[in-house]
């Protein structure tokens, strides 16, 4: 078994079974104070030193079945954080367990860690926290074994200022006043499904919700709640079309919390709970695929998980296959080949930013001493989809090759697989059609940078509109722009809209007068559906359109959602002129951005971070 390249925890000679955690949540001193108790199981004889992931967190004590154990911390690696080496009073042989009981504080600064003030809210009277652990951030809320090879159930009693409400990727198990100080309460929660660590997810706020079906309902501040309620009504019907496709969903409660506007991504898929963006939440509810791609993950990625961040493309390559499967199933197969063709193209944008040599644009790429937040892209996304559509068509249609993800998911349920577990498995559900998997370029879809060996062959109905108007405007010379009328996009569903919005950006920048132009017949500067917005803002910028530089700070600042967010900081930063203003914004807002998007942020506009 190879190790984790990630983690200094050794995946061959213990695993992790249970963590029984306790957190008090110091909105003060932005700490959780933390202890935890990991059930341990040995997997080798005469194990006495445990290794664990740790980052930034202070190590108060450690104890072994209740004795005092010795324990020292090892040099701090730039992003995998500090090894916990914990000597053991005693030898266990193989298949023994030992509790081990650590007892630690957070830091301030821990990567896995929002903590926003209450003018940061929308309620503006009460402080908020959330985590964020994939991929490598657990290790600075909790001390573990922080690969995604291991899996482990967990239960946590919280303890919060009594104001507030505490959730977490569990079963909520009850509440009561906290014994130890009676302006408090412990909030209690139990996982009994054993999955990664980086599935942790915890959030503290002023919290309402609202039941939206028979096992979900809606977590966010009251000022969103109707409407979260409102935008995300389909997630029962969505649940019933993902088990029909992959089986049952065996984690009960399927809740979906919509997070502060600097949560980081659009969906996190952790389980018994999704987080989501609330820039999900401005505008048209059928836009979103969001919560079909984070419902999917509840089979591929929380059942049967990447086994290190080498395969994600086998967490997010499946759930992109079953999320359009399920748009497939909702809106049918003309809807899932458009939605396969804009994949496409964000494939081609990722291979253009990160450039066709990059090995980090590999399906599967060696991360041997690489930030999985720096790795991070569509590549393993839309590679992925790409490859299984591929392998769809070769192999006898959408049904066909269904029956194998479904099966692939059966089989590797509750475990952590490598690419090759997987390769091996479809060669053996398709045993009669080997000759056809061998004419399959592997080491061009997996192993070669850029863009994939073959290109599928998709539907163009519904991109077609799309692709026309684009080329209208494109091919357009100043004297044929009176003939653009708002009419132009009647026919044009939101999707569209993006995707006309997404082709013009493959293009050269459009002269000024042509955005100009557009604003005028289209109206997009009144647009706030987020996707919509991002992609005009970007194109107006490109054309050096000066009064939308504002804009598109503005929209890169107030949210954080780092899909738009990098891009709208990268995009104002090609502006020459701007490009002093747009790295004082970003020095003005740091300090309230998360942790790891600023981080981001400060390596995309080369900010010298010594000043
Ligand atoms: N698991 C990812 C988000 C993620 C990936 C967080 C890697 C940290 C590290 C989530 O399921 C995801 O893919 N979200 C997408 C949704 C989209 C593909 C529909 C996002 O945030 O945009
Ligand atoms: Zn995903």
């Amino acid at each position: 078994m190879s190790a984790d390249p990630c983690s200094f925890s050794s995946i061959t000679r213990c695993v992790t079974k249970h963590l029984n955690l306790h957190l008090h949540v110091d909105f003060d001193k932005h700490v959780i104070k933390g202890k935890v108790e990991l059930t341990v199981e040995a997997l080798e004889d005469r194990f006495s030193v445990l290794t664990l992931d740790t980052r930034d967190l202070t190590i108060v004590s450690v104890a072994t079945n209740g004795q005092a154990a010795l324990f020292s911390l090892g040099p701090k690696h730039s992003f995998k954080g500090s090894q916990l080496d914990i000597t053991l009073p005693f030898d266990l042989s193989r298949g023994q367990h030992v509790i081990v009981e650590v007892t630690y504080e957070t830091s301030p600064s821990a990567a896995a860690l929002q903590w926003l003030s209450p003018e940061q809210t929308a309620g503006k009277k009460q402080p908020y926290l959330f985590s964020q652990c994939q991929a490598h951030h657990c290790r600075s809320m909790i001390p573990c074994q922080d690969t995604p090879s291991v899996k482990h159930s967990y239960y946590a009693q919280v303890s919060v200022p009594q104001e507030l409400v505490a959730v977490m990727s569990a079963v909520r198990d009850g509440q009561a006043a906290d014994p130890q100080d009676s302006s408090r309460v412990v909030y209690r929660f139990r996982q009994t499904v054993a999955m990664p660590s980086y599935l942790i997810a915890i959030v503290v706020g002023a919290l309402e919700s609202r039941e939206i079906g028979p096992r979900s309902r809606v977590w966010s501040e009251k000022e969103f709640v109707d409407k979260a309620a409102f935008e995300f009504s389909e997630t029962e019907t969505m649940l019933k079309t993902a088990e029909d496709l992959a089986g049952p969903y065996v984690w009960g409660q399927y809740d979906i919390l919509v997070l502060p506007p600097s949560f980081p991504y659009g969906g996190m898929e952790n389980p018994c709970l999704t987080f989501a963006t609330p820039t999900l939440l401005a505008g048209d509810k059928s836009l979103s695929n969001v919560i079909a791609h984070e419902i999917s993950h509840s089979w591929t990625g929380n059942l049967v998980t990447n086994k290190n961040w080498e395969h994600f493309w086998l967490n997010e390559g499946h759930t992109v296959y079953l999320e359009r499967m399920i748009g497939r199933c909702m809106h049918g197969e003309q809807f899932r080949q458009f939605k396969a063709i804009g994949g496409w193209k964000d494939l081609q944008d990722s291979v253009n930013t990160f450039g066709a040599n990059n090995p980090l644009t590999n399906l599967v790429p060696r991360l041997e001493e690489v930030d999985p937040d720096e790795a991070f892209s569509s590549v393993p996304y839309e590679k992925g989809f790409a490859l299984l559509y591929h392998l769809e068509e070769l192999l006898g249609g959408p049904e066909v090759f269904m029956g194998f993800v479904k099966s692939y998911i059966q089989l590797f349920a509750y475990s952590s697989v490598t690419t090759d577990d997987w390769k091996n498995y479809l060669f053996t559900y398709f045993k009669d059609k080997v000759d056809v998997l061998n004419k399959v370029d592997w080491n061009g879809w997996m192993f070669t940078p850029g863009m994939p060996p073959v290109k599928p062959q998709y539907d163009t109905t519904l991109a077609d509109a799309c692709i026309n108007l684009s080329q209208r405007w494109i091919q357009a010379k100043e004297q044929d722009l009176s003939n653009f009328k708002e009419s132009d996009l009647k026919t044009l569903s939101s999707h569209q809209l993006i995707e006309f919005l997404s082709l013009l950006l493959h293009e050269d920048p459009l002269p000024l007068t042509h955005v100009l132009k557009m604003q005028q017949v289209y109206d997009f500067h009144s647009c706030l559906n987020a996707e919509i917005r991002f992609r005009w803002l970007r194109l107006c910028v490109r054309s050096r359109w000066e009064e939308v530089v504002p804009m598109a700070l503005k929209m890169a600042t107030e949210q954080g959602r780092m899909k738009f967010t990098r891009p709208l900081f990268k995009e104002v930063y090609g502006f020459e002129k701007y490009r002093e203003e747009v790295v004082s914004v970003f020095k003005a807002h740091r300090t309230a951005m998360h942790p790891v998007t600023a981080g981001l942020v400060i390596k995309d506009l080369k900010v010298d971070v010594s000043l």
